[in-house]
């Protein structure tokens, strides 16, 4: 099955009760794909669901915690058994955390990566055979700026660089299998964990996306396969900054970082 379109497509989307997941999902099942829709709080699937039933495609929810690795398998297991294939994994699942003063920070500091990074490396590893038995296949992890630029919240940031070489390495090591899999970077959107209230009323507020920008990156990048995404594309010309002017790039970095404040609101 080629990936010209989604439609037809068994697709699992983590981190769909809200904001970029949610986008994608509805983006999704409305050009025909079956969305397996996957986050803790049930109530928000089920609600998703109903409200896409009329939709060309469906929407199945699925309860489950990313940094739980047996309810990761069961997942893929139902996945496996209910659908016989997934044709693409979306890790997008994925919290904030506050800024990384000291030990009182460790706990925080160890549950974003727990879901950002295991909970990305937990669902490749459930659903790798899956996905290699359905191929041509993809898997698009939703990493960020921030892991490639080191601003912001140090555990998020130490989350996401991690999910940026978990991607970039299996983007060579997965090709020969048929899977390809892409990082796709969002710079800031607005989304109930990451609310930007920093941003949205000051001077930066222009550098502030909404989630559907993000999910329609996402369901460009199932179509064309490309093994890199950031959105907005300009955010690159920062990451191009700080390899050829690294002075320039950390005095404007350091701009944006005392623009942050107290990010564990
Ligand atoms: N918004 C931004 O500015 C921005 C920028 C760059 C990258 N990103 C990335 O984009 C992704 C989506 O974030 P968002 O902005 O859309 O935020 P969001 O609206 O807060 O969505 C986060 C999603 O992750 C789910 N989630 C959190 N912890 C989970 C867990 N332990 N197990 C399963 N699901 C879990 C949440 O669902 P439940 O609470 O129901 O479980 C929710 O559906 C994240 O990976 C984030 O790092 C966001």
């Amino acid at each position: 099955m080629s990936w010209t379109s989604p439609e037809g497509k068994v697709v699992v989307v983590t981190g769909a009760s809200s904001g970029i997941g949610e986008a994608t999902a509805r983006r999704l099942v409305r050009v025909g794909a079956t969305v397996v829709a996957v986050a803790r709080r049930d109530d928000r699937l089920t609600a998703l669901a109903d409200e896409l039933s009329s939709e060309r495609g469906r929407l199945v929810p699925h309860a489950a915690d990313v940094t739980d690795t047996a309810a990761v398998d069961a997942l893929a297991a139902r996945v496996r058994d209910e659908f016989g294939a997934c044709h693409a994994l979306i890790n997008n699942a994925g919290v904030g955390g506050g800024a990384f003063v000291g030990r009182d920070d460790l706990d925080d500091a160890l549950h974003t990566l727990d879901v950002n990074l295991l909970g990305t490396v937990r669902c490749l590893a459930a659903f790798a055979d899956l996905l290699e038995a359905s191929a041509p296949a993809r898997v698009v992890n939703v990493a960020s700026v921030a892991g490639k630029l080191g601003i912001g919240p140090a555990g998020y940031a130490a989350s996401k660089f991690g999910v940026v070489g978990l991607s970039e390495a299996l983007s060579l090591s997965w090709a020969s299998r048929d899977i390809t899999v892409c990082q796709l970077n969002p710079g800031f959107i607005v989304t109930e964990g990451f609310p930007q209230a920093h941003l949205t009323s000051g001077p930066m507020a222009r550098l502030v996306g909404e989630p559907d920008d993000v999910a329609a990156r996402i369901v460009e990048v199932l179509r064309t396969g490309v093994p890199e995404r950031t959105v907005p594309s300009w955010y690159r010309s920062f990451v191009a900054l700080r390899h050829l002017a690294p002075p320039v790039y950390r005095a404007v970095a350091s701009r944006i970082d005392r623009a942050g404040g107290d990010r564990s609101e």
